[in-house]
């Protein structure tokens, strides 16, 4: 069993499933309202305990009633919560989203005032420890210190890079793999993967980059590129979807497998999560 250490946020999704999404000033029903602990690095420690690693979460968890739900919620997944920040004061960042029952996008307007996981807490933690180590690609400045103390040891480190964020490229050299979306390479001004990948990113690191329903690249450390196909499937909840393709690429690593396996395994379990509610079960598909 490997164990993961994965920074990043926790988040309360409140999800409302609409029909269609609405138009704006517009009032509409939901077809069916749910509370679910969300946030990138959790979804993705959450899918990887699902897998079968040993998971533990580095960020904050202030002590009021949305953050004892998260709580709750992470523990169920057998979440190692020692190394996270308890404040008395703030409160946990909470997300509403509108999924559309018609296209299966999901809408989020995230809300947030919160301390940043200091360098001090990260500091402590006995990275050596851990098989492998997952960044979330937010809060550049407090994350910077974080890469660099990771970079210097030898475990792997990956970098999630969900967001343009300013002054984030500065952070690519610092992991030994890169974990970009569509909605990155896009802001890059960056319709195509392939050019995006061969472009965009700096050569020598693995990086990755999944396309929604096109299906997922790959560019190798030599520089060379893999495709992986999308199978057909019906979207049911595609919130998180990214965060579990992440949860792939590092469950492949972890486990040994060549690349185009782990590419193969990473979209399937993606495709896998679009086609249910929530993150649980995820395991049976990788078999
Ligand atoms: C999905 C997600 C949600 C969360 C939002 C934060 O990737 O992590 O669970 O509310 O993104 O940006």
């Amino acid at each position: 069993m490997s164990s993961v250490l994965g920074v990043g946020i926790a988040t309360l999704d409140i999800i409302n499933l609409v029909e269609r999404y609405p138009a704006e000033d517009e009032e509409v029903r939901a077809v069916a309202q749910r509370r679910a602990r969300g946030g990138n690095a959790t979804n993705t420690l959450v899918v990887l305990s699902e897998l079968g690693h040993r998971c533990a979460w580095a960020g904050v968890l202030p002590r009021e009633a949305d953050g004892e739900f998260v709580r709750a919620e992470l523990e169920r997944h057998r979440i190692d919560l020692r190394h996270v920040e308890r404040p008395v004061k703030g409160k946990l960042p909470v997300s509403c989203i509108l999924a559309s029952r018609r296209t299966g996008s999901r809408t989020i307007v995230h809300y947030r005032d919160l301390p940043e996981y200091s360098f001090a807490a990260f500091d402590r933690i006995d990275l050596s420890s851990f098989h492998w180590l997952h960044f979330e690609g937010r809060a550049v400045q407090e994350l910077a210190p974080m890469l660099e103390k990771a970079a210097a040891g030898p475990v792997p480190v990956s970098l999630e890079v969900e967001k343009p964020r300013e002054g984030i490229e500065a952070l690519f050299g610092l992991a030994d793999l890169l974990l970009f979306s569509r909605v990155y390479a896009l802001s890059r001004g960056f319709d195509s993967p392939e050019a995006f990948l061969r472009q965009a990113v700096p050569g020598g690191r693995e990086a990755w980059l999944a396309w929604g329903d096109a299906g997922a690249w790959c560019r190798d450390r030599q520089g060379r590129l893999h495709f992986h196909a999308a199978p057909r499937t019906e979207v049911v909840d595609s919130l998180g979807a990214g965060d579990t393709f992440n949860a792939g690429v590092i469950h492949g690593h972890l486990s040994g497998w060549a690349l185009p396996r782990i590419l193969e395994g990473a979209v399937t379990l993606a495709s896998a999560k679009c086609a249910r509610e929530g993150f649980d079960g995820l395991a049976e598909v990788l078999g």
